[in-house]
């Protein structure tokens, strides 16, 4: 893959609400987690872990537990992806908080994309009652339910959303730039 088909690549990536029916398989799941596995991560720690739930009653509970979102309850499977605290901060303590939750979005963003280089859907969901997922998951305190990534094969083409200039973002130097 050269850099253009690599934007390319990202560029074809949208968020999909609507899913058909149907399951992952074990092997779209390994290579979803396969992909995880190569995010970089602070100190190689790795402090992320994740639930993942095909369960039709599960989703349904998760699906209430991100404020009615449709589309939770219609992937095929949902990544709960988490920070996990007391690995990094057993090495790094208070700033492992932050990396965790670092790691965790990285982990997710490769899920993302592994998903997607398999010519699956996926969305994000980052609304959600903590509370309440984490108590559907059985999370124990320590791990921080950070994103939910729905997957499936989409129903409905998703629809490409306009973006800032690349440019807005940027400040050269300083935050008031070098003039
Ligand atoms: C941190 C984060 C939280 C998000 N939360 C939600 C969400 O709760 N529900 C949802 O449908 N999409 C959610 N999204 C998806 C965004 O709406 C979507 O990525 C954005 O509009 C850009 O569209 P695209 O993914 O199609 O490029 C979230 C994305 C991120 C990165």
């Amino acid at each position: 893959m050269d850099s253009s088909e690599f934007r390319d690549f990202l560029s074809n990536r949208v968020s999909v609400r609507e899913y058909y029916p149907g399951e992952l398989s074990e092997s779209q799941v390994e290579y979803i987690l396969g992909c995880a596995s190569t995010a970089p991560s602070a100190g190689n720690l790795e402090a992320w872990d994740v639930v993942i739930v095909f369960d039709d009653e599960e989703k349904t509970e998760i699906s209430a537990a991100a404020f009615e979102q449709r589309h939770v309850e219609e992937a095929s499977a949902l990544f709960i992806v988490c920070a996990n605290y007391v690995r990094s901060m057993s090495r790094y303590g208070e700033r492992g908080i932050l990396y965790a939750v670092q790691d965790a979005t990285i982990a997710c963003t490769y899920m993302m994309l592994g998903a997607h280089a398999l010519g699956l859907h996926s969305c994000w969901v980052g609304a959600m009652d903590e509370g309440e997922v984490r108590s559907i998951a059985g999370l124990p305190s320590h791990l921080r339910p950070v994103a939910i990534l729905c997957v499936g094969k989409g129903r409905l083409p998703g629809a490409f959303t306009p973006r800032m200039a690349a440019g807005e973002h940027v400040h050269y130097g300083t935050w008031e730039g070098v003039g």
